[in-house]
């Protein structure tokens, strides 16, 4: 789906087409939305209070080694204390809508049984907030934050956490269906599969790749479950945000090319398969039957609930995926690719079912997490997408950058980087808009500087910064920049 038949040229010879595309062009439709996100254990803190139990985050960060600095999300941005603050800075700023993630762990502390009011009472505040600022709330049902409970029970490897999610799910759209204007059931499932129990660089820590396999389906098989649970709730629009993988084959070789292919599978078509054509690929299935049973692990039944129609692609987009076959480390090491840690997998640990696929860090200038920036990266998965699936609308559901700045002598946090990177990507997205694309949307990853998973407080994407000494919030050039932007620019 996602894989496009490109080489790509050595560094010195990347030409990155126009950087600033479309962004001038005032081509963003009436009714987009511009917005920013976040995620639960990111920002909230407040780790035991209001009955909230562990998640699997909680255990991860709290294991020595797992994070750097030793960090750990129990207090964060105490977003949990000081949403009003965050809220009025959104509001100031103008922004139309807000991704936010609701923490599983404070709504069935244990994963299953009744749920825990006060967990509730906290998004109902949230959302009626937004609501009174003018922001459209878009809560997304799963942003990594497994009860531990379920964890112990095996997890995402375990079927039965996709039938416990289904009734989370079902308590939380009934309770805020009135106020949450879209509902996303997953954030990038291939994280939580992948990161989580296949490198283990992610929570829960696991490195097994048949475990890393039976995530992925359960968490699609989660994914069809919230579907139902939200349709059964309200009419509010549904998505699921993927971070598909804009994959480029070192060279056209027919080698190159089948690596891309697999990385596309495991990469992408894993989730939008089963989601968006009903079926898994069979190229996959072929890939990594040496590694899962398929015919055992997908019931009858499992693919059409997976494929329940969605009104919504959501689409993460930080950086592209430059992959080859082992026989051309040498043609890739003559044109200036070594070998790369690529979404925290190294080049050389398994992806299930691409095992021999080597990846490279892409040409060009990188941001604070050492990700290659490309605008044209996302135009050219817009496309993509929209070309494989014409009729279904697209959003971007996170796009951002890490740099360090902090306040300078007066106090401002002069960000220029981020602007820039903001202002390509929206260019990007103006081209992908004149060429015929329906993209619905746009949220900046993130409102605040936060938790950043294994980065720890290491790396800050925020459009606001914080001082996690004394949680003081200063809002960034970028903020301000890009509240005028959305305004001057949507017609
Ligand atoms: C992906 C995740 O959804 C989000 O939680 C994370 O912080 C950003 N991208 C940046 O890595």
């Amino acid at each position: 789906m996602v894989l496009r038949e490109q080489s790509v040229s050595p560094p010195a010879a990347v030409e990155r087409e126009s950087a600033l595309g479309g962004a001038a062009s005032g081509t963003f439709p009436p009714g987009f939305l511009w917005g920013a996100a976040t995620a639960a254990y990111q920002i909230e803190g407040a780790v035991a209070e209001d009955g909230r139990r562990p998640s699997i985050w909680d255990t991860f960060s709290h294991t020595p080694g797992t994070i750097a600095n030793g960090d750990t999300g129990d207090t964060a941005c105490d977003h949990y204390h000081r949403y009003p603050e965050d809220v009025a800075l959104m509001g100031e700023a103008g922004l139309g809508a807000y991704r936010f993630s609701i923490a599983w762990p404070r709504i069935q502390p244990e994963g299953r049984g009744p749920a825990e009011q006060r967990g509730l009472d906290f998004y109902r505040r949230l959302v009626d907030s937004l609501v009174e600022a003018g922001i459209k709330p878009v809560a997304t049902l799963y942003h990594w934050d497994l009860p531990q409970a379920l964890e112990d029970e095996g997890g995402w490897s375990n079927r039965e956490t996709a039938e416990r999610f289904g009734e989370y799910a079902r308590i939380v759209t009934e309770a805020l269906a009135d106020g949450v204007a879209m509902w996303t059931t997953l954030n990038e499932p291939w994280c939580s599969a992948f990161l989580g129990y296949g490198s283990g660089v992610h929570a829960p820590g696991r490195t097994d790749p048949a475990a890393a396999l039976s995530a992925a389906h359960h968490l699609n098989l989660a994914h069809g479950r919230g579907v139902a649970a939200i349709r059964a709730a309200t009419a509010a629009p549904v998505t699921v945000s993927l971070n598909l993988h804009e994959v480029n084959a070192l060279t056209q070789s027919a080698a190159d090319l089948d690596a891309a292919r697999r990385i596309d599978a495991v990469g992408n078509r894993i989730f939008s398969g089963p989601m968006l054509d009903g079926r898994y690929p069979q190229d996959l299935l072929a890939d990594t039957r040496h590694i899962v049973d398929w015919e055992r692990l997908v019931r009858p039944g499992d693919e059409e609930a997976i494929g329940a129609p969605i009104d919504v692609l959501g689409i993460n987009y930080y950086t592209p995926t430059l992959v080859s076959a082992p026989e051309s480390v040498g043609t890739a090491a003559a044109a200036g690719f070594e070998p790369a840690v690529t979404h925290g997998v190294s080049a050389h640990s398994p992806w299930p079912g691409s095992e021999s696929v080597v990846h490279y860090q892409p040409a060009g200038e990188v941001t604070d997490s050492g990700w290659a920036i490309d605008p044209r990266g996302l135009y050219r998965l817009l496309t993509t997408v929209h070309e494989r699936y014409p009729s279904m609308p697209l959003m971007v559901t996170e796009n951002g950058a890490a740099y360090p700045d902090g306040p300078d002598e007066s106090g401002a946090v002069q960000d220029v980087r981020r602007i820039a990177y903001l202002q390509s990507h929206l260019g990007a997205i103006g081209d992908a808009l004149a060429d015929g694309v329906d993209v619905r949307g746009y949220f900046l990853w993130t409102l605040l500087d936060n938790f950043e998973w294994a980065y720890g407080y290491s790396k800050r994407f925020g459009l606001v910064h914080v001082d996690y000494a004394t949680q003081r919030r200063t809002p960034k050039a970028s903020l301000g920049w890009y509240a005028r932007f959305a305004r001057e620019n949507t017609r």
